[in-house]
């Protein structure tokens, strides 16, 4: 058999035509995943439900037959695997207990405990390992330890993660501590995801770029390396993607600095400026803006077309600069595929 894809961009090769999957890609702008949405009754029943979540990851594979299929869950049912409790208010995001100080990180579950609340996760992993066609990959994945204590010590969802950046001005040590407790559950969280079936897996740092200098390197690039050496040692051979969303110069170096095998670039960065600067050291995947799966058009098949060309001379994955939104036309989506494999 022919090596997927994916697989193979990850691997620096250069294709004809890139390989292509989108981030939210089961998500609020497709009718049959609000559909089956309704019948989990919330968000996080449908994560938890291995039958549900395996069905919504897959539904985006039949309609468009994307290269890969990514797990359907979220970065931030660790924190409940960790003991904080976690909650969706409906129209405004997740809300969860908070974790603000020494003696709350210390009370926090140790790695080993996790996999009670996340074994339904590794449920759908297993599922979707027998279900997907044979030429998608499965890609799973994690937040990024900065991010997803962003949302720990905020207990919400922050425009400038104050609350995390105010912990750490106050004490580096208790927030080098939290950061440390989410790198090693990270470990084994990925870790179980790969033993259930996950041929990649891709780290999420939503808010890496508001980071700057030394916490850059403390709290984005050396957990990052932290959990990429480990997973590789534990998994020889398995590719991993990282995505700094809006790291700008930080996406520099980022793939040596961590050893990661891919960098996703959100739509801030040029194609041509990162293909100059970061695509040097290999595979990249991105980074068309999200607002084109909303307004289509001529302007949208020349913007998916320039990012192709940009990044033709490398590895590439196609992908989105971020997740796409609810009120996109479903039917855009078809064409950006149309226009990715030569339409
Ligand atoms: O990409 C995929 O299709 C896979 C599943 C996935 C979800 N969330 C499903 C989801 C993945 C990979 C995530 C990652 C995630 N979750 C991130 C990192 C990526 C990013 O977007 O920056 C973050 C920060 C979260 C936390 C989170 N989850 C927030 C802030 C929200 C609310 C905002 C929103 O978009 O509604 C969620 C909810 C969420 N996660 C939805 C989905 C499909 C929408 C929930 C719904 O159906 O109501």
């Amino acid at each position: 058999m022919t090596e997927k894809t994916i697989l193979r961009a990850l691997k620096g090769e250069v294709l004809p035509t890139p390989p292509i999957w989108m981030m939210r890609q089961a998500g609020r702008y497709l009718p049959e995943y609000r559909a089956t949405r309704a019948q989990a009754g919330d968000f996080l029943s449908l994560c938890y439900t291995p039958d549900l979540a395996a069905e919504v990851t897959l539904q985006p594979i039949r309609r468009y037959g994307f290269d890969a299929a990514i797990l359907f869950a979220d970065i931030l049912l660790i924190c409940q695997a960790l003991g904080a409790k976690l909650w969706f208010e409906t129209g405004e995001g997740p809300r969860l207990s908070t974790v603000t100080s020494a003696a709350e990180i210390a009370a926090l579950k140790p790695a080993d405990a996790i996999h009670d609340t996340l074994a339904p996760v590794y449920e759908t992993v297993r599922i979707l390992s027998r279900e997907l066609p044979k030429e998608t990959t499965l890609i799973g994945f994690a937040g990024a330890p900065w991010t997803v204590a962003t949302y720990m010590v905020a207990g919400r969802g922050t425009p400038d993660q104050g609350p995390a950046h105010a912990l750490k001005a106050a004490d580096r040590a208790a927030f080098a501590a939290l950061i440390d407790r989410l790198t090693d559950a990270t470990i084994d969280y990925l870790s179980m995801q790969v033993q259930a079936g996950a041929e990649v897996v891709k780290l999420f740092d939503s808010w890496a770029g508001s980071l700057k200098g030394q916490d850059f390197t403390d709290f984005a690039v050396a957990p990052a390396a932290r959990i990429i050496a480990e997973l590789k040692a534990r998994h020889p051979g398995l590719p991993v993607i990282a995505f700094p969303r809006e790291a700008g110069q930080g996406y520099v170096g980022f793939a040596k600095a961590t050893g990661a095998d891919c960098v996703a670039l959100d739509n801030s960065v040029s194609p041509e400026w990162a293909a100059a600067h970061v695509q040097v050291d290999g595979c990249v995947q991105g980074n068309l803006a999200p607002g084109y799966m909303v307004t289509g058009g001529a302007e949208m098949d020349e913007a998916i077309r320039h990012v192709v060309r940009a990044f033709s001379k490398g590895p590439h994955i196609f992908n989105l600069g971020h997740g796409i939104t609810p009120d996109a036309d479903p039917a855009n989506v078809a064409r950006m595929i149309e226009v990715v494999r030569g339409g």
